[in-house]
């Protein structure tokens, strides 16, 4: 597939197959996120891959409980990625600070995106997921309480024939111009 194409490809994936998802292939994700660019190179991320059944329902029944339950359909998916921001270098931080820009930030969706795409071309669906129980997963994955889990990403192969073909996004005129606001 050319790369528009994959682009092209790329929605998010709600339903999932119940088919699991080679190493192999998730290694090929986290090495798509792990070569994105990222302010002052700071490379402020961890992934952590939860391919464990067991471990992988026992946080999916934290993170998706009370108000959060609207994600619930993440029970189905075969993996589920936590993205933690770690600490940006000293430089970007202090940019950041001055521009009022959080660039780790930026980076993570960068790399989160990398991931996604080279999934996509993969042949695997994902969803992003900004909407969990943080400490309850943070609980489960054990990590530390200075830790922050920006984003999930929910990841496993789907039927393709039941995704919808168009994105529903804004007009190119709208959200760009030339030369001029
Ligand atoms: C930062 C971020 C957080 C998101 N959080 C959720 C979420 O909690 N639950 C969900 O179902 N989709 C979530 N999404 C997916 C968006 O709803 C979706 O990308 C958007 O509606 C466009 O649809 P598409 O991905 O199919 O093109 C999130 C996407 C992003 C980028």
């Amino acid at each position: 597939m050319g790369f528009l194409d994959v682009i092209k490809h790329r929605k998010s994936v709600r339903e999932f197959l119940d088919t699991p998802v080679e190493r192999e292939e998730i290694l090929t994700c986290l090495e798509a996120a792990r070569l994105s660019p990222s302010a002052c190179n700071s490379q402020p991320w961890k992934f952590i891959i939860v391919d464990d059944r067991q471990l992988k329902d026992n946080l999916c029944q934290v993170a998706f409980k009370g108000v959060y339950f609207i994600n619930a359909f993440c029970k189905m998916a075969p993996v589920i990625v936590a993205v933690i921001s770690e600490k940006s270098k000293f430089i970007a931080r202090i940019g950041g600070m001055f521009r009022g820009t959080k660039y780790y930030l930026i980076d993570i969706g960068i790399a989160c995106e990398h991931f996604v795409l080279q999934a996509e071309d993969l042949g695997l669906g994902t969803c992003w997921i900004g909407w969990f129980d943080e400490p309850a997963v943070k609980s489960v994955l054990n990590v530390p309480h200075n830790k922050k889990i920006d984003i999930l990403i929910a990841l496993g192969y789907y039927d393709k024939k039941k995704l919808k073909s168009e994105h529903d996004r804004e007009p190119l005129e709208k959200i760009s111009s030339f030369n001029s606001y």
